[in-house]
């Protein structure tokens, strides 16, 4: 979630360790940054404390329109030493930012070109809290792609985090208008899974304990990813992070259990149906 400053630095050390302790994935933030300044690369360096961590470099995909090469994002990966790319769409997030750039257009193509340049090194495609549609899904299923994260409505907003930055009226109402806009997590895992049957899906987006983490795989997400929830352990130590991700673990642990679901894979195989709720006890 973070890079580029020595207070990203503490966060994403903290964020690695409790990974590493708990035998989980981690994702960095967006780090164009490093591109501009390859000194930063130290802002993002986890890898001596996360050894055996699957580690996620990340950048926007707008910036393939706006002069980052192939060769760049094969640089990237190799300086933060990631074992795979996440490209990000964000086209909301920019557009409500006053100095956003909104030149989405002919990116599958140049998507297809990194996912070339960085073989076998996975490339996948994220949204940023709008989620991703069918349509979308099917395009960029035939770009050589590992997969998609949905990054559903539900979540983080960016469009909301960009509206209060303060400096531009018209921008920080729009941000405003658009905060709930996009795909719902829940309806975006089915709509990409739909298109793409055999494709990483990774569902985010509010994404907030263990159940709902269960849910998402019995929709058929391959992972969960979530990020909010451990902002502020990140901010603290590596424990509080991994306390955190201890509890998500002993929820889904116990939706396994009381699905008769001994694996995770098996849990993609519970049957999930819609009824109207009727209480919920908060925790
Ligand atoms: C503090 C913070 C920073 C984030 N930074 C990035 C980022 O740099 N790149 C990216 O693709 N997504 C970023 N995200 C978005 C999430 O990775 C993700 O797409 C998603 O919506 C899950 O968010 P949630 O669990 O917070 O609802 C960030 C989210 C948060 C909360």
């Amino acid at each position: 979630m973070t890079g580029g400053t020595e207070r990203s630095h503490r966060i994403n050390r903290h964020l690695a360790e409790a990974a590493q302790a708990r035998g989980v994935a981690l994702a960095l933030g967006s780090a164009r940054t490093v591109l501009e300044d390859p000194a930063r690369a130290r802002t993002y360096g986890v890898r001596d404390v996360a050894p055996d961590v699957l580690l996620f470099a990340n950048l926007g995909a707008v910036q393939l329109r706006l002069g980052v090469t192939p060769d760049d994002c094969r640089r990237l990966v190799d300086l933060l030493q990631a074992d795979a790319l996440f490209l990000h769409l964000n086209p909301l997030q920019e557009v409500v930012q006053p100095e956003g750039d909104t030149t989405f257009g002919g990116l599958v193509e140049r998507i297809a070109a990194v996912a070339r340049a960085l073989a076998p090194t996975p490339v996948l495609v994220k949204e940023v809290g709008a989620g991703i549609s069918a349509a979308t899904a099917a395009l960029l299923r035939d770009t050589g792609i590992a997969g998609i994260e949905v990054a559903g409505a539900g979540g983080t907003s960016w469009a909301l985090i960009e509206s209060h930055r303060g400096g531009n009226a018209g921008k920080a109402r729009l941000g405003r208008v658009f905060a709930d806009w996009g795909i719902p997590t829940a309806e975006s895992i089915q709509q990409v899974r739909e298109s793409w049957t055999d494709g990483v899906v990774i569902a985010s987006g509010g994404i907030r304990d263990g159940i709902e983490s269960a849910k998402a795989l019995a929709l058929g997400a391959t992972a969960v990813a979530s990020a909010f929830p451990f902002l502020a352990g990140a901010e603290r130590s590596a424990e509080a992070v991994a306390e955190r991700i201890g509890l998500f673990v002993d929820e889904l642990r116990t939706a396994c259990f009381l699905t008769r679901s001994r694996t995770v894979a098996e849990l993609r195989h519970a049957r999930l149906r819609r009824v109207e709720p009727t209480f919920r006890v908060q925790p």
